[in-house]
């Protein structure tokens, strides 16, 4: 079901937020990202649809905020912060394991589709390293077991939404 009519009343929400329809493009992108998991060229056209604006406009903001992917991702997109304040504390060995765990390379989604994982700069947590987001939520103080414990719990509701 196309954004327009799934989400017709948040739509009508966030446009009263804004003094006129492409000020809300933004939180449209976010939208698309949230339902589709990244910004396909196809919700590029309906986010440029929905704000009235021309989709050359509307791809080159979603290509300048790393927010918004180009790229299909799994369900769960997890961020691992390497930057130096976390790879003092382990970040680059928890990554390669993380990795390991998943049988990915960086930027690598696994064959069912759930998890995507790579490396970002700092993420303002440097007092909780290791960390990482997942769908952009901070999770903190990471260690492979508590992981591991994430990744099956993450992996129980990918099965329970599919
Ligand atoms: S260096 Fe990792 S959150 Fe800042």
């Amino acid at each position: 079901m196309a954004l327009v009519e799934k989400y017709a009343e948040q739509i009508q929400k966030t446009f009263a937020k804004y003094p006129d329809k492409r000020s809300a493009v933004m939180p449209m992108l976010h939208l698309a990202q949230q339902e589709y998991g990244w910004v396909s060229p196809e919700s590029i056209q309906e986010v440029a649809d929905i704000c009235e604006m021309d989709p050359t406009q509307v791809k080159s903001i979603a290509g300048f905020y790393t927010m918004y992917s180009e790229n299909p991702k799994g369900k769960y997109w997890l961020q691992v912060c390497t930057d130096l304040a976390c790879a003092l504390c382990g970040a680059d060995q928890y990554y390669e394991d993380l990795k390991k765990e998943l049988g990915v390379g960086d930027g690598g989604t696994t064959e069912d589709g759930v998890f995507t994982v790579e490396h970002v700069m700092c993420l303002a947590a440097c007092d909780k390293a290791p960390m990482m987001q997942c769908n952009f939520h901070f999770v903190e103080k990471l260690d492979m077991e508590k992981t591991r414990e994430l990744l099956a719990q993450w992996r129980a509701e990918a099965a329970q939404q599919a």
